[in-house]
């Protein structure tokens, strides 16, 4: 089986280094590159987290670009108490032996997408869609070209994380979210309704843990500030660990259930700023060009990650 082209834009931050570590493990997963986007902690910080977890992993095959460092439009506001100051959690950052490539994320999506036959390179978004949005609007020719695009953002059920009625990725950047919905990317969007389905219970990380190698170990650490953060904020036993879920699907998608649907969301009202509009029944928003993930298989995605770090 011919491995899957595919460029991971993400904002590390503790969950995305789950989804990496499970990335850098899948060998029938062809990574182009990791772009690194300001979200969870500022993009200096994303940047230098990514090459990190690529030195755990072994992995500085891949390159790692520099993205947004602010929304389009939007003060940065980070999420730093759910991933620690330097965000990877308890882990203390180093300075990887390999720097960041030279371009910026936005050329490096637009040169790899655009140097290769249509459809064939994917991309998994796992942090504010600030680099994707700018990368639509310097080459306009580049959502035809893009294979699907995995988007962990959004909610429509379990309500919101960072608001009442939004999620973080969607929130933190709203203006780009609504533009790569409305262009002609054909998006898979992993909302909280999905993620929530995808959690880090003591028994998974005490089965991480026993792997006993590097990245198993690393993971594992993620989950655990997350398992201690999560108690303390919102009283949750087990932590949804979201950005896994954009990555598993490129791995297995048929271990996710998914719905034809429209997707618009609101940047004009301050109360629900970033609020997902996830409507599926056609003719009444507007075309069903989008899918929604409604259900998951969690024990086959964590299946994954372990395999992946084993
Ligand atoms: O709402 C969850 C999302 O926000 C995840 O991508 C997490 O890393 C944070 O960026
Ligand atoms: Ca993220």
């Amino acid at each position: 089986m011919t491995p899957t082209p595919l460029i991971i834009d993400c904002d590390p931050g503790v969950d995305d280094a789950v989804a990496l570590l499970t990335a850098f493990g899948t060998p029938t997963l062809d990574l182009l590159a990791i772009t690194t986007v300001g979200g969870n902690v500022p993009v200096a910080k994303t940047a230098r987290n990514a090459r990190i977890l690529r030195q755990i992993a072994g992995r500085e095959d891949v390159p790692v670009f520099t993205g947004a460092e602010r929304p389009l439009r939007r003060d940065p506001m980070g999420a730093g108490e759910f991933h620690g100051a330097e965000g990877l959690g308890d882990m203390a950052p180093f300075e990887p032996a390999v720097g960041c490539a030279p371009d910026g994320a936005v050329e490096a999506i637009i040169e790899t997408v655009m140097a290769r036959p249509e459809k064939t390179v994917s991309l998994a978004v796992l942090g504010p869609l600030t680099n994707l949005a700018q990368a639509l609007r310097a080459e306009p020719g580049l959502a035809e070209r893009l294979g699907p695009v995995a988007v962990m953002g959004g909610a429509r059920s379990e309500g919101g994380n960072i608001t009442a009625s939004a999620e973080f990725n969607i929130w933190a950047d709203p203006e780009a979210a609504a533009e790569v919905l409305a262009s002609a990317c054909d998006v898979v969007l992993f909302g909280l309704d999905v993620t929530h389905q995808v959690r880090a219970t003591e028994g998974r990380i005490v089965a991480l843990e026993a792997l006993g190698t590097e990245p198993a170990r690393a993971a594992a650490s993620m989950m655990r500030f997350s398992q201690r953060v999560e108690r303390e904020t919102v009283g949750w036993e087990a932590p949804p660990i979201h950005d896994l879920c954009p990555v598993a699907w490129m791995i297995r998608p048929e271990l996710f259930t998914l719905r034809p649907c429209h997707i618009a969301v609101e940047t004009m009202s301050d109360l629900t700023r970033g609020h997902t509009a996830v409507e599926f029944r056609d003719g009444v928003a507007g075309p069903l060009r989008h899918r929604w993930a409604d259900r998951v298989d969690a024990d086959g995605v964590f299946a994954l990650l372990a395999e992946a770090v084993r």
